[in-house]
């Protein structure tokens, strides 16, 4: 193949030197900063050859991109979630996306369990007691037991199921909502089906592992907050615009909730005036969920696998819109 027949890939995230070659090796590789929206950072020679894209969760992938990449193949991207990208129109230009579901499902069950033993056993204010003098002038407070305490989860996925199996080994119950039942979870004794109303009145914890969809978006809210205990915690690592922040900033603050664990936000990155960074009752992270060395590792691999399989014309190991792949690989062929 001839410099001028290797196909042109646009990667717009930080990339290791091996991978960066591995895609070199076959591709032409045009590199852009993270989150820049590409239909403007990318010359107009480039957009007009390119066939693929690599990127993270904080590129637009949507209408503009379609427009001005005529010759785009894929669009792959390192995240499970694929709310930057707009999928109806991906399929109607015969794009395929592909994402990195399966290897994040651990890292971010983890990050869940660490904000519910965090939220009960009251770690941050108990480290704050011991650190700040506190402790010289009374008694810790007494925090929570999590054995028997109940946790819901709103979404039963992957990273849903996992979550079960660490609960169910710290005797917690698990109750789950979904749009359809997962026999296979009930039947392992991992978690119990309820409606959702009950999710949010009966448990101790409330963990989202919903996708964000305009379905979804702001679909937790005041009156979900007003179903939930007042000694309940609430637990986000899907996405921040699910939930109505507002309606949780004022039920954190009016005790109709007892706490928050946020690992996503409305707006991201968080404003350091947002009110929820002054509240004591929530831990905040920086939408790190997936966030270790081995899982990005493994993301990142598995998003460039399946760039340079649609690329190549190979099926590549995760799309979302796989009904376009035919007509894809069609393109690949040309
Ligand atoms: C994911 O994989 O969806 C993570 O939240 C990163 O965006």
């Amino acid at each position: 193949m001839t410099q001028a027949e290797r196909p042109t890939v646009i990667v717009a995230l930080n990339l290791a030197a091996d991978l960066k070659d591995k895609i070199a090796q076959t591709c032409e590789v045009h590199m852009v900063p993270l989150g820049k929206p590409l239909d403007e950072h990318v010359p107009a020679d480039v957009r007009a050859k390119a066939v693929g894209i690599l990127t993270t969760a904080l590129t637009p992938i949507k209408a503009p991109v379609f427009a001005a990449f005529p010759q785009l193949r894929v669009s792959s991207n390192m995240a499970v979630g694929y709310d930057n990208v707009d999928v109806g129109a991906a399929s109607a230009s015969k794009v395929v996306i592909c994402n990195t579901p399966g290897v994040l499902d651990a890292a971010v069950a983890d990050v869940c369990m660490a904000f519910i033993l965090n939220l009960a056993r009251k770690t941050f204010e108990l480290e704050r007691f011991a650190r700040d003098g506190s402790w010289t002038k009374g008694s810790p407070p007494l925090s929570m037991d999590v054995a028997g305490k109940t946790l819901g989860l709103l979404g039963m996925g992957r990273i849903g199921k996992v979550l079960a199996r660490r609960a169910r080994a710290f005797d917690m119950n698990v109750v789950y909502h979904n749009r359809k039942h997962d026999q296979e979870a009930e039947q392992a004794g991992l978690a119990s089906y309820v409606g959702r109303d009950e999710l949010f009145s009966q448990s101790d914890f409330v963990s989202v592992h919903i996708p964000l969809t305009p379905e979804t978006k702001g679909s937790i809210g005041a009156r979900e907050f007003g179903l939930m205990k007042p000694s309940a915690y609430f637990i986000n690592t899907a996405r921040g615009t699910v939930v109505d922040e507002e309606a949780l900033i004022a039920a954190l603050k009016d005790g109709k909730i007892a706490g928050a664990g946020l690992d996503v936000m409305a707006k991201e990155p968080l404003d350091p005036a947002n009110p929820l960074t002054s509240l004591p009752n929530v831990i905040l992270q920086p939408h790190i969920g997936s966030g270790t060395v081995e899982t990005r590792r493994a993301m990142i691999e598995l998003a460039v696998d399946n760039l340079l399989d649609a690329v190549a014309g190979r099926q590549p190991k995760a799309m979302v819109n796989p009904e376009v792949w035919d007509a894809v690989a069609q393109k690949a062929a040309k």
